[in-house]
């Protein structure tokens, strides 16, 4: 049984599907739900917290039904929203006990202890009125900490805080699942997704379009785009595995499953044909190109595009 599964799970506001047939299973890892606003992550989450009734379909958290069993997913699970509020009135400190009592666990060694873990002991009896925007954030993990859940939800924990907050926010997330929670956590960060999740699902339009993990989505693209210059134009060097897609004066620029099987051919063929490389520019793709191929531009309003998904997203191989 996976921490958290879902089956058909399907939300419906009037005529607007904003979570369309989602089929997951999440179990000790890091999952990142990632997409745009309004592709449905906030609505995804609330449903697996119990806090919103799903139109069709149905998810399990911990093994209990979000709907028939809620007080049983309620209890073993803890969700920090997008915008929680913490009392900017209050310590750090008085913020956690507040929490702890609302859960019937309010003991003093563990508030200590959820503090620590979220590197706010020191500051602890400081006024969150003083705290940066990492230290709040950190501080509402800590409240989420208080009654040892099995399933962290965060909804876009890192939005709004500076380089160095999202990547504590990050570490804290990592450290956490290794102690053996599961986290389901949403961004539409892909950079921060790539490095941080151990999978990630892509939800575009409220439909689940692929999950898998980060390295395995950027492998799925079609390889890699090389750019050459070189000193004079010359004809296009046609070889296995490599696709010439532009060319503009002295600059080539080619598509191939995989640059270092083909720069060989590549450079001795521009050899050839006496011409000496300027510059190479291999670039790799990123979960945002993945993302790109797989949701396609979001201000178009049409519908996904399957057509160039299945173009852009051919395994390798
Ligand atoms: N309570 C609601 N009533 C009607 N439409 C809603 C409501 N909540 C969200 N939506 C719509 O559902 C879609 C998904 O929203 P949401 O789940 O908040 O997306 P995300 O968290 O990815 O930004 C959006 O089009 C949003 O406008
Ligand atoms: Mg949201």
């Amino acid at each position: 049984m996976a921490a958290i599964e879902t089956s058909g799970l399907t939300k419906q506001y009037d005529a607007l599907t904003a979570v369309d047939s989602l089929d997951l299973a999440v179990d000790r890892e890091v999952f990142g739900l990632l997409g745009p606003n309004g592709s449905g992550k906030t609505t995804t989450v609330l449903m697996l917290t119990t806090l919103l009734r799903p139109t069709r379909g149905s998810a399990r958290v911990c093994g209990h039904d979000v709907v028939d069993r809620s007080a049983e997913v309620r209890e073993r699970i803890s969700y920090v929203p997008q915008d929680m509020a913490v009392d900017i009135k209050l310590t750090g400190r008085e913020n956690v006990r507040f929490y702890a009592r609302l859960y019937g666990v309010d003991d003093k060694d563990l508030v200590d202890e959820v503090l620590g873990v979220m590197d706010l002991a020191d500051r602890a009896d400081d006024l969150v009125r003083t705290y940066s925007g990492g230290m709040r954030r950190r501080l509402e993990l800590a409240q989420a900490l208080v009654h040892d859940p099995e399933v962290l939800f965060l909804d876009e924990p890192t939005i709004g805080l500076d380089v160095a907050g999202r990547q504590a926010i990050w570490n804290h997330i990592g450290a956490l699942r290794r102690r053996g929670m599961t986290i389901f956590v949403t961004t539409h960060y892909m950079d921060e997704a790539d490095r941080a999740c151990d999978r990630v699902g892509i939800i575009a339009k409220g439909r689940l379009v692929a999950v898998d993990t980060p390295l395995a989505l950027r492998h799925r693209l079609d390889g890699e785009r090389i750019a050459i210059e070189t000193d004079r134009p010359v004809g296009p060097v046609v070889a296995d595995g490599l696709r010439l897609v532009g060319v503009e004066g002295e600059r080539q620029v080619y598509h191939a499953p995989d640059a270092a099987d083909v720069l060989p051919a590549l450079l001795s063929g521009l050899a050839a044909r006496g011409a000496r490389v300027q510059s190479l520019e291999v670039q790799a793709p990123t979960l945002d190109d993945v993302f790109l191929a797989l949701a396609g531009r979001q201000d178009d309003g049409g519908a996904f595009d399957f057509q160039r998904f299945r173009t852009m997203l051919r395994r390798r191989g």
